[in-house]
């Protein structure tokens, strides 16, 4: 298919997570379960886990920094930051605004976008369609969290599965056919009860003792299971379909790091076979927004994208949130 002009493109990619490492031999010794059940049932076998006195927006500012530099741009080049996370900083200022101020980029905007683990693709959408309006031309964009906060650790249908880190890609107007090809995003609010952390809201006011136990992640998980594969697998096919490519043209899958289950489920219904999708769930567990930056980050790093690949992103959330991006490297 004769490649199509894009409007922009990934110049810059970093990451950064935790030093510490929680395996599953030590969650064992904190919940009823054990190393077999958790990689077993989702393939992790450990995850990062952030110090008492770190937030969101240093891991944040670590990975943009990174990127940054891999676009050869200082931060005050930048124009707006898009900062996709569910463990902001603070309720508000955005953690953006946090993000902005650490890297003293002081000409950008600077907002959160709340999709759950879809962040990073809403964010993706959102910025490559500004720079395709003319609006901006240096975007800055994050999935960054720190789902340790918002964990309980007593409940092993839940604590098993989450971690911490962030991801960034600095997108800029591209100069021909290289870029993003295309972004799909989707959600459906009737879904929102299976995926939810209900306290700190309108509904569950923070400072209110009895609601404590709302201020952790809720989930439903076998329901959770069900739709994102077919949420995933809807989005992964659509978005090759429509824009005239098969899923042989695609020379790496980077999926949202939920579960190896449902990752396999999606590659299966693709058409792909395992060795073109990109697998770090079992180092980092399920990092929320910032699971598909890290992973992006990471499959450059270790030379897996080369000049020309067509390399998918596709993830879903809580919301439920959902998308897909295609892009040409
Ligand atoms: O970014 C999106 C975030 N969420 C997800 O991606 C979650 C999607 N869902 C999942 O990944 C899976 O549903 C889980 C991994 C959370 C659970 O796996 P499952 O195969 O759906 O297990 P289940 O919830 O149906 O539980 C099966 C059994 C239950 O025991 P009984 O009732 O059969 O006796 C659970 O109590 O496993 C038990 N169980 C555990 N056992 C040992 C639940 N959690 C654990 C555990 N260790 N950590």
């Amino acid at each position: 298919m004769k490649p199509k002009r894009t409007a922009s493109e990934i110049t810059g990619m970093g990451a950064a997570v935790p030093e510490k490492v929680l395996t599953n031999f030590e969650l064992a010794k904190m919940v009823d379960t054990s190393d077999e059940w958790i990689r077993s049932r989702t393939g992790i076998r450990e995850r990062r886990i952030a110090e008492d006195n770190e937030t969101t927006s240093e891991y944040g500012h670590r990975a943009a920094r990174v990127a940054l530099d891999q676009a050869g741009l200082s931060p005050k080049d930048l124009d707006l930051i898009i900062v996709g996370t569910v463990t902001p900083d603070m309720c508000f200022p955005s953690t953006a605004c946090f993000i902005q101020e650490k890297l003293g980029a002081v000409n950008a905007a600077a907002f959160d976008v709340n999709a759950a683990c879809a962040g990073f693709i809403y964010s993706l959408s959102l910025a490559d369609g500004m720079i395709a309006a003319g609006q901006y031309k240096n975007i800055l964009i994050l999935g960054a969290e720190l789902l340790s906060r918002i964990t309980n650790w007593q409940d092993r249908s839940t604590c098993i599965l989450f971690g911490d880190g962030a991801g960034a890609a600095v997108l800029q107007p591209s100069q021909g056919d290289r870029g993003i090809v295309k972004t799909y995003i989707r959600s459906d609010g009737r879904l929102n009860h299976l995926l939810k952390m209900p306290g700190g809201g309108t509904i569950f006011p923070p400072g209110q003792e009895a609601h404590n136990g709302e201020c952790f992640i809720q989930m439903e998980g076998r329901e959770v299971f069900r739709h994102a594969v077919n949420c995933m697998g809807e989005a992964a096919t659509k978005i090759i379909e429509e824009n005239g490519f098969t899923g042989d043209e695609i020379s790496l899958v980077i999926p949202h790091q939920a579960n190896i289950r449902i990752i396999e489920a999606v590659a299966k219904r693709l058409d792909v076979p395992n060795e073109r999708v990109y697998i770090n769930v079992d180092r980092f567990g399920n990092t929320s927004s910032a699971s598909i930056p890290i992973a992006l980050h990471e499959a450059q790093q270790r030379g897996l994208i080369n000049r020309n690949d067509l390399v998918l992103l596709v993830g879903f959330g809580g919301g439920f949130t959902w998308g897909s991006a295609l892009i040409r490297f």
